[in-house]
């Protein structure tokens, strides 16, 4: 019999198991069994493998997290472990690997693949939507649904208060989160990471609001955004552990209150993003995507990754996809400004 192996790796997010669940039933259709390697890459290195069948993937579409498990790993892989890991797919019989993931996960992938020629398909998750060759990765627009919705509650007691919100989301290194929420929340100053920007910028702007009789407002700002001539704790603690970025909103916060005035919170909206349940339009994406890799795996489509363009489901090289981080849309971020001040 042959067969698909199928992993799930770095961050989690919404829609990882809507992927599994198609990857599961478009196999059966093509005559292949599944094999769900768990924790990510270290399944393989670890050989924590087993067979995933109906049974094991019903009513998991609209649950969050993976069944099959996650870790982080910053590529590249230690020497010894990429030849375990050789070692481990030789004997598993698969006939080739569904990595689902973002940055680290496929850099990883394309490594085995140009080194080892273990046969690799990509599918594009990150709730940052930061990967490169596809319109979209899964799991952004439930971040940014959640974030949304939390926007939305803030909002709600900023105004009762007459305070300054600051709101910090996820994202890393771009701003895609904060741009949309921000703008689907009706922030009044957006801080991404792509636009460094003065405090003196932002604190004209909401002083503008309250000469027109306005006693409040919503700062959203990603995780990654940078205030020029100020440095976050986390980009220094950053340089040792990469995956942890942050504390920028109450920077932002503490320096709006001293420049105007104004009394001012921070809300850290962190891994709640991630959680929960996956919106319509991701259990969608991800069952498109993964039915789109099982085609991939039949087809010998290695050392390349599912992307979605102009709504169509296609493939990349993997290579591409991870080149460079894809920036936020500057035209949306010009329409975003239209609201400041
Ligand atoms: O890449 C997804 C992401 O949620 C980023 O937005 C965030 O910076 C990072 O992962 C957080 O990582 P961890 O779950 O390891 O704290």
């Amino acid at each position: 019999m042959q067969k698909i192996g199928i992993l799930t790796g770095g961050a989690d997010c919404p829609g990882l198991n809507s992927v599994i669940r198609a990857v599961v039933h478009k196999a059966m259709h093509e005559g292949y069994v599944v094999t769900g390697i768990k924790n990510g890459w270290m399944g393989l290195v670890e050989n924590d493998m087993r067979i995933v069948d109906l049974r094991l993937i019903s009513g998991i579409l609209d649950r969050g997290g993976t069944i099959l498990g996650t870790s982080r790993i910053i590529p590249p892989l230690k020497a010894e472990q990429t030849k375990i890991i050789e070692e481990n797919f030789k004997r598993s019989g698969m006939d080739g690997v569904i990595a689902v993931g973002g940055e680290d996960t496929l850099k990883i992938g394309l490594d085995l693949y140009k080194r080892y020629a273990i046969p690799i398909v990509g599918v594009p998750k990150s709730i940052d939507n930061a990967l490169s060759g596809t319109d979209y990765a899964f799991g952004f627009d439930t971040a940014v649904n959640v974030a949304t919705e939390c926007i939305d509650r803030l909002h709600t007691t900023a105004e009762s208060h007459h305070r300054i919100m600051v709101i910090e989301v996820m994202g890393r290194y771009t701003g895609w989160i904060a741009l949309e929420a921000g703008i689907a929340g009706g922030a009044h100053y957006i801080c991404v990471p792509e636009f460094p920007v003065k405090i003196d910028d932002i604190c004209d702007s909401l002083k503008e609001r309250h000469k027109r009789g306005k006693t409040f407002s919503i700062v959203v700002t990603s995780e990654g955004a940078k205030i020029k001539g100020y440095t976050t704790p986390s980009t220094e603690e950053n340089q040792h552990r990469r995956h942890h970025l942050g504390r920028v909103g109450e920077l932002i916060a503490n320096l709006i209150e001293d420049n105007t005035g104004y009394e001012t919170r921070v809300s850290v909206l962190g891994h709640i993003q991630r959680g929960g349940a996956p919106t319509a339009y991701d259990r969608i994406i991800g069952t498109r995507f993964g039915f789109k890799s099982v085609e991939m795996v039949v087809n010998k489509k290695f050392g390349e990754m599912v992307s979605l363009r102009d709504n169509k489901i296609r493939s990349v090289r993997i290579e591409e996809a991870v080149r460079q981080h894809k920036a936020i849309d500057e035209d949306l971020y010009k329409l975003s400004q239209a609201f400041s001040g």
